[in-house]
């Protein structure tokens, strides 16, 4: 597997920016402010990932995601430990990440690459979607929001 910068003139794999967030105009933004990042394995794309510079030397881990038929094979757990290699080489000192009080699996591989819970931005989610989101029998209302020193 290969893991490159995304170039803005090649066209954008929105189907998997769409499995980590389902909303086109928040995608749209972070692909604009961010840079993305894919990982390629015999030219075809499988996995992605955004960094997003938010605060001085602070930096976000946004729209990880895996295709479908390669996800539970160590893909996802690669393209954390990638991006927190790059965000240490580019000198910034915390790492960010954000996930839903629900999404049990993210929890369990940011906590496996070291990200320690910091805040819960509640109703989140509720707030920004109309529709109800269930994971894992458990309804989606906080952002669990988790961080990392560089
Ligand atoms: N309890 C404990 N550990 C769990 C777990 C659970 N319920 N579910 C998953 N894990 C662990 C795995 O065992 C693995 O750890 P290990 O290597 O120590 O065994 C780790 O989480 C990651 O597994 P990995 O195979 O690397 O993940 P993946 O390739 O399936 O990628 C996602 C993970 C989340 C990127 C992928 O499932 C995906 O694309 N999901 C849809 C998009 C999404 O939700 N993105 C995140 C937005 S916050």
């Amino acid at each position: 597997m290969k893991i490159r910068e995304w170039n803005k003139n090649e066209s954008l794999p929105i189907n998997l920016l769409l499995l980590a967030d389902p909303s086109y105009s928040s995608i749209d933004e972070c692909v604009r402010r961010g840079d993305c990042f894919i990982a390629e394995e015999e030219e075809e794309i499988i996995g992605i990932f955004i960094l997003l510079p938010t605060r001085p030397r602070t930096i976000e881990l946004v729209n990880v995601a895996v295709v479908k038929e390669r996800q539970g094979k160590g893909i996802g757990k690669e393209l954390v430990k990638s991006a927190i290699e790059k965000a240490r080489q580019a000198v910034y000192k915390t790492i960010e990440v954000g996930t839903g009080n629900s999404s049990l699996e993210q929890l369990a591989l940011y906590q496996k690459c070291h990200f320690r819970m910091i805040s819960v931005d509640s109703d989140f989610f509720t707030k920004a979607y109309t529709e109800e989101i269930y994971e894992n029998g458990i309804q989606c209302r906080d952002m669990i929001r988790l961080s990392q020193d560089l």
